[in-house]
């Protein structure tokens, strides 16, 4: 079983970027984590991040071919993407929408995710914990 972890703008700067809001953990730590959590239970991940929407997009595309569950950080095209959203509505697999910081606490502009609408499930605030947290739970649906 091969699960996407797909990001989006600004993420590869994780770390270093307004670590007050989004801590200190980077991409390549998440991955780690999330690579030793998925084989313990015998799955794989594979890790994107793209600064592109199309590129997201194509991504997603990909996906509905080779993976068995997306979890995606759209990052700020979680409020602007009716692209990605649609995307994933041709994806029928299951759907993790991940935030790592709590984008209800923040900016109105931030309250409201065109992703939301597709998403199975959202985990939003509790840092990069999310992805785990994400991953767990896409692991146990596909049991
Ligand atoms: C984010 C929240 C978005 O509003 C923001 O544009 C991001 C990251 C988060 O993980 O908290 O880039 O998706």
């Amino acid at each position: 079983k091969l699960i996407y972890i797909l990001n989006g703008p600004n993420l590869n700067l994780l770390g270093k970027r307004q670590p007050e809001i989004y801590g200190t953990d980077t991409l390549a730590d998440i991955e780690i984590r999330c690579r030793q959590l998925a084989q313990a239970q015998g799955a794989e991940i594979a890790l994107f991040q793209s600064n592109h929407e199309g590129e997201i997009v194509e991504t997603i595309h990909e996906a509905r071919e080779k993976a068995a569950a997306v979890i995606i950080n759209p990052a700020a095209y979680s409020h602007t993407s009716v692209a990605i959203l649609d995307a994933l509505n041709a994806y029928e697999g299951k759907v993790v929408e991940v935030h790592i910081s709590n984008i209800h606490k923040r900016e109105s502009f931030r309250h409201h995710s065109y992703v939301s609408a597709r998403a199975d499930g959202v985990i939003c605030g509790c840092g990069t914990e999310g992805y785990e947290l994400a991953l767990r739970h896409v692991l146990s649906l596909l049991g």
